[in-house]
């Protein structure tokens, strides 16, 4: 019996149809089982590795190279504090140490609930509201030490849960436009490819 769901063989399905090369799709297929189970599982690495024709140490060691693919557990949500430069000069360790406090974890630990991983994470891309971090790949921005305790109750009693799924998500491996092709249309096309590549004399 597959672990992946039915939901996510089918999306990954999809996302293989794209590549010329099935590994090509390697990263956004770790992305959807990430998204099912939070971390990336050994039983969903194996059947990443045979989706995508490699094997499954070949899946942990580009896994482990992307700090945003996890092969440990991570809590519901993953708090990544920025400390690069703009955050830093404005008060990002301040707040990562009292992201410690109020969590009672260090970075890269998991509060003993399993809601919140602490992460201390280099720049996001939102310089320009530091002191910033993300939940989940969502950001937040010029936040305070009070503005961070709410954060967390919000986070906790789920009244963000409209904003911030659960887990890593990354809404480009699950959009509606832009990623999707017909698999039949890719299909033939790739025939096609490899017929005038044997023409050519091999295609090499
Ligand atoms: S330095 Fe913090 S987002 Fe760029």
């Amino acid at each position: 019996m597959s672990h992946l769901s039915d939901d996510v063989l089918a999306r990954a399905r999809e996302l293989l149809a794209l590549y010329p090369h099935p590994r090509s799709a390697l990263i956004p297929i770790c992305h959807l089982a990430q998204e099912q189970d939070g971390w990336l599982r050994p039983e969903a690495i194996a059947e990443i590795a045979e989706l995508v024709g490699l094997t499954p140490a070949e899946v942990v060691g580009t896994a482990t190279f992307y700090d945003m693919l996890h092969t440990e557990p991570v809590g519901r949500y993953l708090v990544s504090i920025c400390t690069n430069i703009a955050c830093m000069l404005r008060g990002a360790y301040d707040l990562l140490e009292h992201a410690e406090q109020r969590l009672g974890v260090r970075p890269g630990g998991t509060t003993e609930d399993g809601l919140f991983t602490l992460e201390d994470a280099e720049c996001v891309a939102d310089c320009g509201r530091a002191p910033c971090l993300q939940v989940n790949h969502r950001f937040f921005g010029n936040v305070t030490p009070e503005a961070f305790d709410q954060l967390v109750d919000d986070l906790a009693t789920g009244r963000l849960d409209d904003e911030v799924p659960p887990h890593g998500t990354l809404i480009r491996v699950r959009r509606e436009v832009g990623l999707r092709a017909d698999p039949q249309e890719i299909s033939e096309e790739r025939r096609a490819m490899a017929e005038r590549q044997a023409a050519d004399g091999g295609g090499a």
